[in-house]
């Protein structure tokens, strides 16, 4: 029964995850990210690297409006102090609610909306691409190969072909990992975009994996302490099952030791 039952489980994932992969069509590249599985956490200097990355080319853009500049110097983040979060959050400007005029921001502003009105806000765009445009479209690959938004993200990143074409006045660019195949986004990356104070290489891969790791703790600044109270859960559960166990055993005793006895 247990048998048939998981084959028809299996069945039902095999035929509905080979339905989505047919109709997606995009082609997600496996990165390898330092946050995946049960103890990844984010890498600081990676996270610094993105951050210049989206900075200085995707916020010509895009924008991320849910995001708090603060969380800059939140733990398990970028690791920026204040005075540098002050520095960061100067070079934009915003629009202030009480005086209707424009002021440099403030740590506790967020990250200035999307300047270009197709282009969507990357605040969740990590988390939002996870489940549903990974490579087989339910979401188990993303369970048992890690692969979600970022690799959906670096793989849109790194997807051009190169062709080109033009309808109803819009340019669309060929994209493997695009679902559609065309992408209204022209290329952001080429490599050598930027120039990293860590020396790390720039090349377009890596600057790709580097701001979709960026926008992934963006989306999820709190994965870590996530992981660890799901360790801590885990934990108190076996703990409970042990001292469960032990006690049955105990109240049983008498019991079980008289019919060995006969
Ligand atoms: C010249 C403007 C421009 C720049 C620069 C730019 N983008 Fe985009 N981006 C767009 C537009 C427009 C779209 C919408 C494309 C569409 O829906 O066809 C888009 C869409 C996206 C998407 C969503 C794809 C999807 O599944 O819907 C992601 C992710 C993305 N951009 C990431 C980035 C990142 C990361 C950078 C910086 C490395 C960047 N973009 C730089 C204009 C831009």
């Amino acid at each position: 029964m247990i048998r048939k039952l998981t084959l028809s489980v299996l069945a039902a994932m095999a035929l509905s995850s080979g339905a989505a992969l047919a109709a997606e069509g995009g082609h997600v590249e496996d990165y390898a990210f330092s946050f995946e599985g049960p103890f990844g956490s984010y890498d600081q200097n990676q996270l610094r690297r993105g951050l210049k990355v989206y900075t200085e080319v995707c916020s010509a853009c895009h924008g991320m409006k849910f995001v708090p500049l603060r969380t800059l110097s939140a733990p398990g983040g970028p690791g920026y102090t204040d005075a540098q979060v002050r520095a960061y959050a100067q070079q934009f400007q915003v629009l202030d609610e009480q005086t209707g005029e424009y002021r440099p921001a403030k740590p506790t502003d967020h990250f200035p909306p999307s300047n270009m009105e197709s282009a969507p806000d990357l605040s969740l765009m990590a988390k939002a691409r996870a489940g549903f445009h990974g490579p087989y479209g339910t979401g188990i690959s993303q369970l048992v190969n890690g692969m979600g938004g970022p690799e959906y993200i670096a793989s849109i990143l790194t997807g051009y072909t190169g062709e080109t074409k033009v309808e109803a006045g819009t340019t669309f660019y060929e994209n493997t990992a695009f679902p559609s195949g065309w992408i209204a986004m022209p290329p952001p990356l080429m490599g050598d975009d930027v120039e990293y104070d860590d020396g790390h290489a720039t090349d377009l891969h890596h600057e790709a994996q580097d701001v979709s790791a960026f926008l992934m703790w963006a989306a999820e600044p709190k994965m870590m302490a996530r992981k660890q109270a799901g360790f801590v859960g885990v934990g108190f559960l076996v703990l409970l099952s042990v001292l469960l166990y032990l006690t049955n055993k105990r109240i049983w005793a008498p019991i079980k030791g008289k019919r060995n006895q006969a």
